[in-house]
């Protein structure tokens, strides 16, 4: 217990140090931060809330847009409804009074949704994605594949995104193998990575999700989950499901503890879930998940990943439409210190569970590499992740430093992922978020302070 408690005391001055090693790290990576276009939407999306509104309101539209002129319409109406314009965009107003300005004008918005898609997806197929994929591997960051796609509708659908799913575990497990060794990304002092890697949504696996009958969907997705689950264990890759919005929480995890307690599937594949510090009742999901893990012990173990969550704006929307308390903590600070909390509780449940701790926060990093040092375990016994666009000069930085680090990349077309680009953006313009602050030159001191 004693020891516990020196640790504790230790780790305010190991986070600064830590911190600031990581801080010289990223510095040392970033490139010319954003480019051009999408660092200027995110500019003025940052300062001024309907401007941002519009702006997502273009994201959720371009895809459905028939012409150009149909989008730089589309466009003039929602800027219409901005108050304070700065001057380039009264200018796009003007220049759509015309045919040919709306062309010219739809023609820029489209080229900048897509500037922005390209930033966050890495690819419109697995095998697209291959090159970027072991680049970065050669770079020290491994890769958690994720299908873009989500709230299927159809089974039709639900097929197809399965599919997609097999086909990339395949074409991941079959390329993976000849990539050159990167002992910091392959083996913990548990036993061996696997160095394919694909994350799945649950809703986009079955039609059926629905809070008021929540077997019906996890019977319907249980069939699908399975036959991946499967495919992972043939292809040595790491199947991880994401956790999404609250009302397919406890159908997502129960689907996934109940199939992980089939027979036929405890000797593998390696597999994962997600934990989101946003959410109030997350401590007591995280006993959940290790009392779940002590009665089926699993080898390779249970991969948990650590993030905050991103559906805050959504589950706030929810909770305010039904007058219900909202799930998720209103306060960033509160987040910040229980995702620190539940970084503690994951490291000390280890070997039962592997921890990835997924964050663009420094201080948050930091508080997990600084702990994980002062209770004496090694840095390959923590995965960092990040998520691509967003996370790639920190990635890089991490890498840098020997830590194993892998980055988050989403594959499809923009269709698909739309409601992705949606949430990235809304993280990237938060004036909380930590990427905001940093961009804004806020001291390190500030940055690394206790939540
Ligand atoms: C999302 O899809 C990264 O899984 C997270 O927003």
């Amino acid at each position: 217990m004693g020891g516990r408690t020196l640790e504790l005391v230790d780790l305010e001055p190991e986070i600064r140090r830590v911190g600031r090693a990581l801080a010289g790290g990223l510095a040392a990576h970033a490139r010319t931060p954003l480019e051009a276009l999408d660092r200027k939407a995110m500019e003025l999306a940052e300062h001024d809330a309907r401007l941002r509104a519009a702006l997502f309101r273009l994201v959720d539209v371009t895809p459905a847009c028939r012409s150009l002129d149909d989008l730089a319409g589309h466009l003039k109406e929602y800027l219409a409804e901005v108050e304070v314009r700065p001057p380039s965009l009264d200018a796009a107003m003007r220049a759509a009074h015309t045919k040919a300005g709306r062309i010219a004008l739809g023609a820029a918005a489209a080229g900048g949704v897509r500037h922005i898609g390209h930033r966050f997806i890495v690819g419109e197929s697995p095998q697209a994605a291959l090159g970027a994929i072991e680049r970065s591997w050669r770079d020290g960051i491994g890769t958690s594949l994720d299908l873009l796609g989500e709230a299927t509708i159809t089974q039709p659908e639900a097929d197809r995104y399965a599919e997609r799913c097999r086909d990339a575990i395949d074409t991941l497990g079959r390329a993976a193998r000849h990539w050159p060794e990167r002992p910091a990304l392959e083996r913990d002092s548990v036993g061996p990575l696997s160095r394919a890697n694909v994350s799945v949504k649950v809703t986009a696996l079955t039609p059926l999700l629905r809070p008021e009958a929540p077997h019906v969907g996890r019977e319907d997705a249980a069939g699908r989950l399975r036959l991946l689950l499967r495919s992972a264990r043939r292809a040595g890759a790491h199947l991880h499901v994401d956790m999404e919005s609250v009302d397919a929480l406890e159908t997502t995890e129960e689907l996934f503890f109940s199939l992980l307690d089939e027979e036929e599937l405890r000797p593998g594949p390696s597999a994962g879930l997600v934990l989101q510090a946003y959410l109030r009742d997350s401590p007591a999901r995280l006993e959940r998940i290790l009392d779940w893990a002590r009665s089926m012990p699993r080898d390779p173990p249970l991969v948990v990943r650590l993030v905050k969550g991103a559906y805050w704006d959504q589950e706030m929307v929810a909770a305010r439409q039904h007058g219900w308390r909202p799930p998720v903590f209103e306060s960033k600070a509160d987040c910040d210190r229980n995702y620190e909390e539940l970084t503690r509780r994951l490291l000390d449940a280890r070997p039962l569970v592997r921890v990835a701790i997924a964050s663009h926060n420094l201080r948050s990093v930091a508080h997990a590499v600084a702990y994980n040092r002062l209770s004496g375990s090694d840095d390959r016994d923590l995965e960092l992740q990040v998520l691509r666009g967003l996370g790639d000069d920190l990635a890089h930085g991490l890498a840098s430093d020997g830590l194993r680090v892998r980055s988050y990349a989403p594959v499809g077309d923009l269709v698909a992922g739309m409601a992705y680009l949606v949430r990235r953006l809304l993280e990237n313009t938060a004036n909380e978020s930590f990427l905001h602050h940093w961009r804004q030159g806020t001291s390190l001191d500030e940055l690394l302070a206790a939540p």
